[in-house]
Formats: structure tokens, sequence, C-alpha cells
């Protein structure tokens, strides 16, 4: 099924509500099945992988009960957990398995997970290694560097390790496979990477230190139940910031959006670029949250790279088609972990930008564009990506001519009513 959209020069106004942030909505189901009692989670992100959390979670015999964004998980803490008796299936998930893999590596039975195509292509090493070293018994394809995986769950020792890329996934699997291991689990960290892990094993109870670059945890610690608030998810509100900015004339307002420090390079970028983005109504307990105002403005061309890039890594398709539309040239670079995301993001924005017209060239660790250029309608692949339907969808906004997404349902793996948003914004 494939959708076209087009616009007459649109003009963004209003206000909405995005979707919860997906990185929160996984770790909220993950660390309520390991607390003992009910955790209670609100404004849950009910996108297709935080489905796959769920449904794995239920494999493993933890009650889980969605009520609209409301979402209940009674667990007997992670000694109540049972034996799957199926596949755990982590979908179109990174997240899911990544982290899944550190909560099975240490239980006492066995289990096995696969996902769809994408994730049967990226990379599983940098998950499996560290868990080795701590004892983990992990088989799969090419030694276990690829879905799907078979994990016969065994006793863990601590570790000392310094992460060789700046992952999220990496570190927040090592520190859960840290809390059942036996001693103090030390993580180095060289380029600081979203840290929703470690505020939520604080959230529920858990005794964690950051001390510089060094995470420690010792492990045998239980949690505690908790109630979970989650903010909306900066990734999505970036669909909607990009298409005001670009879109002459416009203001929105983007309420209760997720301005975690570790998240909000997109921010910082885009206000380099001569963006007027004004936060207000500030919330800085536990995760932060603010509601964001954003203006059409005229940008100008940055360059992006160095220890930003793990803070608006999802974000790059998206800047990508802004830089389309800003004044000279920008530059993105240090930006090679996108080739192993859900498809190879360099390549494929690259060769969907050009479809329209925009003058944007692959290199080795990121993309060079020179704006502004006039954008013309196309049929554009999605590659099942959901960050890649979005970004065609706001370029249709200021295509010349019709846009043809396939595969337009992927974007309810993060936002599930995307085009809604984006049709209450634009009327
Ligand atoms: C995520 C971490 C990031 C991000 C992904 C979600 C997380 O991946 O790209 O969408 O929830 O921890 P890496 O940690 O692999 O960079």
């Amino acid at each position: 099924m494939s959708k076209t959209i087009s616009y007459a020069k649109p003009v963004l106004t209003g206000s909405v509500q995005v979707p919860g942030d997906k990185s929160i909505s996984h770790r909220a189901i993950m660390f309520g099945a390991l607390a003992q009692g009910t955790t209670t989670i609100e404004g849950f992100l009910m996108g297709d992988d935080c489905l796959s959390t769920i449904s794995c979670f239920r494999s493993l015999g933890i009650d889980i009960q969605i009520d609209g964004e409301h979402v209940t998980v009674t667990s007997g803490g992670r000694k109540a957990w049972k034996e799957p008796d199926v596949v755990l299936d982590t979908g179109n998930s990174g997240t899911t398995t990544r982290l899944m893999l550190g909560l099975l590596a240490g239980t006492d039975f066995h289990s096995v997970m696969a996902g769809d195509e994408s994730i049967a292509r990226r990379p599983m090493k940098r998950i499996v290694e560290p868990l080795r070293l701590m004892g983990a018994d992990i088989r799969g394809r090419a030694n276990g560097h690829f879905t799907p995986l078979a994990v016969q769950g065994t006793a863990l020792q601590a570790i000392d390790y310094t992460m060789p890329v700046a992952s999220a996934q990496v570190k927040s699997a090592v520190l859960l496979a840290g809390l059942s291991a036996q001693g103090t689990t030390t993580i180095h960290e060289p380029v600081p990477s979203r840290d929703h892990t470690e505020i939520m094993l604080k959230h529920f109870g858990a005794d964690i230190s950051r001390n510089g670059d060094i995470i420690s945890l010792t492990g045998g610690q239980e949690l505690h139940a908790a109630h979970v608030q989650v903010p909306g998810d900066i990734s999505s509100a970036a669909f909607m910031i990009g298409a005001a900015l670009i879109a002459e004339g416009s203001e929105i307002q983007l309420k209760n959006v997720g301005v975690n420090p570790t998240r909000t390079g997109l921010l910082d970028v885009f206000k380099a670029m001569g963006a007027d983005i004004q936060a207000s109504g500030h919330k800085s307990e536990g995760e932060e949250a603010a509601d964001l105002t954003v203006r059409s403005t005229l940008l100008t061309g940055t360059d992006i790279g160095g220890d930003v890039i793990p803070r608006l890594i999802d974000e790059i398709p998206l800047i990508a088609l802004v830089a389309t539309q800003a004044q000279g040239k920008t530059v993105i670079r240090d930006a090679e972990e996108l080739r192993v995301k859900e498809t190879d993001r360099i390549q494929a924005v690259v060769t969907e930008l050009k479809k329209l017209g925009a003058d944007i060239e692959a290199t080795e660790d990121g993309m060079v564009i020179q704006g502004p250029t006039p954008l013309t309608g196309a049929a554009m692949n999605s590659y099942g990506d959901h960050r890649l339907g979005m970004m065609a969808a706001v370029a249709a906004l200021i295509a010349d001519g019709p846009v043809t997404i396939d595969d337009p349902g992927c974007i309810s793996i993060s936002y599930p009513n995307f085009f809604d948003h984006l049709d209450k914004l634009t009327q």
C-alpha cells in the first residue's frame, strides 16, 4: 500500500501533543517486569516497537494491562519470570532486542529472540561481546552476531567495560545484565549517550552512580514498582518542528515534549541554523519536559559532528531534509552509526532526497547538503523505516508536486497518529 500526499503551500498552526517517548516506554515495561509489585505507566507509546516489548514480557509470564495510554505491569520480580515456550518476537525493535539480551543473559532459563528482516541485519556483536565477557551463553548466526539468538541464562560476573561505540543500547544491555551479576559493573562511556536507563534505575530505587564518564552499578539489587510518566518523544516532535520551520508562515506548539539534555541535539543544531524555537513550562522532575513553540524561519547551513551526534542520531533524516531549505552548506559527519539503523540511513536519505531534486551527497560517515533547493514531487521509498516515511511526508509539505510514500504503515512503529497530527496542524 502507498499514500500520495499533496499540499499547496501549507501553513502549520495550532498545537499537538506528540506520543510518548519510545526509549522511555520500552524501559518502563522492562523495569516494571524487573520490580516486585504493580508499576503504572502514563503516556505510554502505543507504537509497534513498544508493543513488541509488551508481547515479549507477556511471554515471560508478566501481567501487562493496557487501557488507552495507561499501562500497568504486575510482576513478582525477575525471579518470577518463566521460561518462554515461544520465540520472543522483537519485531522491528533494536531496543527490545538489545536490552532484552542483557536481561535474558542472567536468567536461569532458555529463550530465543528473533525479529523482522531489518532486525536480522542489525549488528548484535556490540551487545553479545560484553555480555560474553560477563559469562553469558548466547548462540546465533555468525557466531551469535545476528538474530535469531538463543540465550541460555546463567550466573553472570560484573565487568569493567569501555564502550567502543557511543550507544545507549549497549550501555543499557550491560547495565541490565549488571543488575543480576555478581560484583560491581563499571562502564566507561567516552561520548555521552541517552541516559534514560540510568534515570529510570534510580526511579525504581536502584543505587547507580556516575563519576565523569564512568557509570557503576552493583548486582543483586531489588527494584521497587513505581509510577512512570512518559513525556512526548522529541524524536517524533522533530518531524513537526522541521515541518513548521520549512513551511513559510507557520507557528505551532508541541506540548510536554521530553527535553532530556542527552536527546536535545536537534534543538541546539536548529537554533545554530537560526531557528525560532522557544521552550516554556519546563518540568524537571525525573525526565525533563517542556512545551515548545516553533515558528518558520530562514535557516543557514551548519556543521554537525562530534559529541552532538548521539544526541540527535535518530533525527538526522529530518535534519537532512531541513538542510535542503537552508542557505549554504550543511555537513554531517561522525554519523557512521546511521549505516546500521533500521536501514542504512545515509544511503537511504541521500537516494530519496535526490529524487526530489535536493543537492545532497553521501560521505562515509554522513552527508553534505547544499541549499536552498526547491523540491519536486516524486515516488519515495520508506524502506519500511518509520523515520524515512516521516521524512518523505514532511518533504511533501514543500514539494511542488505530489509525493507518494510506499508502506506508510511503517510510521506506526514510533508515531501511530502522525498523519492525524499533520492534518490537524495543516488545516
Ligand atoms: C535507543 C538508542 C539509540 C537510538 C534508538 C533508541 C535506546 O540507539 O538510535 O532509536 O532506546 O536506547 P543506539 O544506542 O544504538 O545508538
